[in-house]
């Protein structure tokens, strides 16, 4: 039996990207990076202190573990949870490095942390659910929301609370469209840590209200003035979202992995999703990650952990003294969110000064907040101190306002 085929209109309707790709923001950084880049191509020194990623080589071990796999010349799926040693291998960083006890059963591992967020989204957000998104935040956080038809809610976040929500505001945000709360400690951009104690809060809140509570931890190894922290070891918090990620602390951004600690009733279903949308996490990456806990490299990340500990010092003194106003003092990553409004109107225009007079790179704070953007800067310390020095000096020479 033939099928008759309907006539093609005469003209097609234009055919457009999806809603979601057309409302997405630029990020206004990449314009000053691909200036910083012409910059360079042109023969000038930039100093970047614009990226979000170590400037440190992935660690000798762990590019060893992933030659060894790759020697062995078969490069095959894993399961989509991840390698059970792998995942075995980071319930037992939580037992050593927290003493608490995570069932490698909730553990899967991701494309990065990206892909654990995605994942988490996946499986908590029906359309319209809306996700309170602390404001400053990660940006791309509202895009994974709206990914799955969720709505994006500011919660707007100040130096007075640390630049974290707390039990008070998220109470205040909430309404009964309102599915969760999205949490990072460490934040990107501000660096600041939530206390333990206000996010045993604010889990006691959700719990009540039926929220769920979503916690990016990539950051956790980089934290300069107190031992890292985990959501886990909260009481009750087997029914949390972690999100956590080899790139930072373990200095691997590149081979893309991370990982999502889920509560068990959402496993399997987290798994179903994964093998769907990218079947594993790559698989050389998770090879190399096995040797990512071990002495050797941790050895390693704590002498860089460190490093980044002096950066931190040498530029938020250097900033001080410029006249950047730093109301929150970054406790980890290797972010400083600094107000520059007795500095200058605008921080875009500051950046693109700092840029084209200095030759330093910076973020300018439009790209994470939605209200003041103009007021911040964001001064990644992904670069070494005698950089770090050097763009100082340039800005001190420099006029700033
Ligand atoms: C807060 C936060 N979450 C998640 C990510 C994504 O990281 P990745 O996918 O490399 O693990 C980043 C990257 O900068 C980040 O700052």
């Amino acid at each position: 039996m033939t099928h008759a085929l309907r006539p093609l209109p005469a003209q097609l309707p234009a055919q457009l990207p999806a809603q979601r790709a057309q409302d997405l923001p630029p990020f206004h950084v990449m314009e000053l990076l691909a200036r910083a880049q012409a910059l360079q191509a042109q023969g000038r020194d930039i100093i970047h202190m614009e990226v979000g990623e170590p400037d440190f080589p992935t660690a000798a071990p762990i590019i060893e573990s992933a030659q060894r796999f790759l020697a062995g010349g078969r490069v095959d799926y894993t399961p989509a949870a991840g390698l059970p040693a792998l995942r075995e291998a980071i319930a037992q960083h939580y037992a050593d490095k927290f003493g608490i006890t995570v069932s490698p059963s909730r553990i899967l591992i991701t494309a990065g942390a990206s892909g654990a967020l995605m994942l988490a989204h996946a499986v908590l957000t029906n359309p319209g659910d809306a996700w309170l998104l602390p404001d400053p935040g990660y940006p791309c956080n509202r895009q994974f929301v709206r990914a799955f038809s969720g709505l994006p809610v500011s919660l707007p976040v100040d130096a007075a609370s640390n630049f974290q929500p707390t039990a008070a505001t998220v109470d205040a945000a909430w309404t009964p469209q309102t599915r969760g709360l999205m949490v990072a400690s460490p934040a990107n951009p501000t660096g600041t840590l939530i206390a333990q104690d206000e996010l045993a809060r604010i889990h006691t809140s959700l719990q009540q209200r039926g929220g769920t509570l979503i916690v990016d931890e990539i950051y956790q190894g980089l934290v300069y003035e107190q031992a890292p922290q985990t959501a886990l070891s909260l009481p009750g918090a087997d029914d949390m979202f972690i999100v956590n990620s080899f790139s930072k602390y373990f200095g691997m951004t590149g081979w893309r992995l991370g990982w999502l600690v889920a509560p068990e009733r959402y496993t399997r279903d987290l798994e179903k999703l994964a093998q769907h949308y990218t079947i594993c996490a790559p698989t050389p990456a998770q090879h190399a990650a096995l040797a990512a806990f071990q002495p050797d490299t941790t050895t390693i990340l704590e002498a860089r952990r460190a490093e980044f500990a002096e950066r931190r010092k040498v530029l938020l003194a250097g900033l001080n003294e410029l006249g950047f106003k730093v109301p929150a003092t970054p406790q980890g990553a290797f972010y400083v969110w600094a107000d520059v409004s007795g500095i200058c109107e605008d921080s875009a225009q500051l950046a693109h000064r700092l840029l084209e007079e200095a030759g330093v790179a910076t973020t300018p704070g439009i790209d994470f907040v939605e209200s003041d953007g103009k007021r911040w800067l964001r001064l990644a310390y992904t670069t070494d101190v005698a950089r770090i020095r050097e763009a100082l000096e340039r800005m001190r020479n420099g006029r700033l306002s």
